[in-house]
């Protein structure tokens, strides 16, 4: 599997803020990785180029030095809202900005809270990129977080740990906690009291060596396949395990797939596991509000695979989907329709009627990998005539994607 995109845009931002030199294995090589990548060589860290298979040694500096030109975070949400965390500690002007996609996504969630805390942000026209951001002297923060956010949440505990100030969030849900991890690796305080989360600055970023685990938001688009498949099984190996990470496990469980887990460790504070998994009829299920946080970016796969259970499934309150890298409610339920499937959104909530008609149609990936990716895995099914307009948009997250693919079903790619 590819190395976890979460965890390697938080160890490329912490190892740039270690002083000394860092060494990352596993790391993700994909698009969003390398935006991180890029901006931090651009604010002064030495970074060796992402290769798939190569050790990513980093140079960092106690403190990132200020670039005069824009910094370009591509596609990516964690790039562009960590990284105005990190900056508000800063205290010089940076001005940020991405693709069409991000230029769309919400921004204020991040740039609220770090004003409270004593940065001053700029928006571009129409309240979006590009952001201007100057850090300065902050405040400890206690905030209540609109939405159930890992990157909101990210932001505001960097700010602080770099600021060197106190951070109290109340959570609305919980969100995948790998920065909390590192956190406490590096010796700062971080505690859970029920829905409040406490960072105090006790500890300081040093260099590190650290293997990162295979991503297991990528490694639910082949286990969907090996579900959807007529025999076999299949292994995928080194997936990362964090319990806020696989959500959609215990949902698949509830529709009636079996994936084992074996080999289960503990790499760097973080489980890692193999998954095993065999074909299965599926059934159709409720994904209630609490469950989405941890099976955020999942759903588009899920979603692909309700189209093909028995029975109707639902997924509560899942708003948020519509300021994903595309508007990923709008996109399934125009793409599920498309191919023959039955899909419709009642209010934030996303209803799928299972079927085994055969799918056929064009689906429109608006640029998103995952759509790109679910709508792909739904068109490997026997009998299915699928097509996915912009493929190679899974690049964003998953390099090599349809060749691993291929390949989980014995061709050569
Ligand atoms: C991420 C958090 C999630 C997720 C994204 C990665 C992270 O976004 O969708 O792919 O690494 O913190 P939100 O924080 O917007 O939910």
């Amino acid at each position: 599997m590819p190395g976890d995109k979460s965890i390697t845009h938080r160890a490329l931002m912490f190892a740039a803020l270690a002083p000394g030199v860092s060494a990352i294995d596993g790391a993700l090589t994909a698009h969003d990785a390398r935006s991180t990548a890029a901006v931090l060589r651009r604010l002064g860290a030495s970074i060796s180029p992402l290769r798939p298979g190569a050790s990513v040694a980093v140079r960092g500096l106690r403190r990132l030095q200020r670039c005069a030109e824009t910094l370009d975070c591509g596609n990516s949400g964690t790039t562009i809202r960590l990284m105005l965390g990190i900056l508000a500690a800063h205290r010089f002007p940076s001005r940020l900005t991405g693709d069409a996609s991000l230029r769309r996504r919400p921004m204020g969630r991040v740039t609220e809270p770090l004003d409270a805390m004593g940065a001053h942000t700029e928006l571009g026209s129409a309240a979006g990129l590009p952001i201007t951001i100057r850090g300065g002297v902050l405040r400890p923060l206690e905030w209540s977080l609109p939405v159930a956010s890992a990157q909101v949440k990210s932001a505001l505990l960097l700010a602080g740990a770099i600021g060197r100030v106190s951070v109290t969030l109340a959570e609305p849900g919980r969100s995948r906690d790998h920065t909390e991890r590192l956190l406490l690796a590096f010796g700062f305080t971080v505690q859970r009291h029920r829905d409040r989360l406490v960072m105090l600055p006790t500890g300081s970023i040093l260099p590190f060596d650290l293997r990162i685990p295979g991503d297991p938001s990528s490694a639910a688009f082949l286990i969907a396949a090996a579900l959807l498949a007529e025999r076999g099984d299949a292994r995928i190996e080194r997936v990362g395990l964090n319990p806020s990470r696989t959500g959609f496990l215990e949902v698949l469980s509830r529709m009636g797939a079996t994936v084992a887990s074996t080999n289960v460790s503990a790499s760097a504070g973080e489980p890692v596991g193999d998954l095993v998994v065999r074909p299965a009829q599926l059934v159709g299920t409720t994904v209630l509000r609490d469950d989405v946080p941890g099976i955020i970016d999942e759903i588009p796969m899920l979603a692909c695979l309700a189209a093909r259970a028995h029975g109707t499934t639902r997924f509560e309150h899942v708003g948020e989907l519509r300021v994903k890298e595309s508007d990923r409610l709008g996109l399934l339920v125009r793409n599920l329709v498309a191919i023959g499937a039955n899909a419709a959104v009642d209010g934030d909530d996303l209803i799928i009627e299972g079927t085994d008609v055969p799918f056929a149609g064009r689906a429109i990936t608006g640029g998103d990998h995952r759509i790109a990716m679910a709508f792909t895995v739904l068109g490997t099914q026997r009998g299915q005539r699928i097509t996915v307009d912009d493929p190679a948009c899974a690049a964003v997250s998953f390099p090599g994607f349809a060749d691993t693919l291929a390949g989980l079903f014995g061709r050569r790619p």
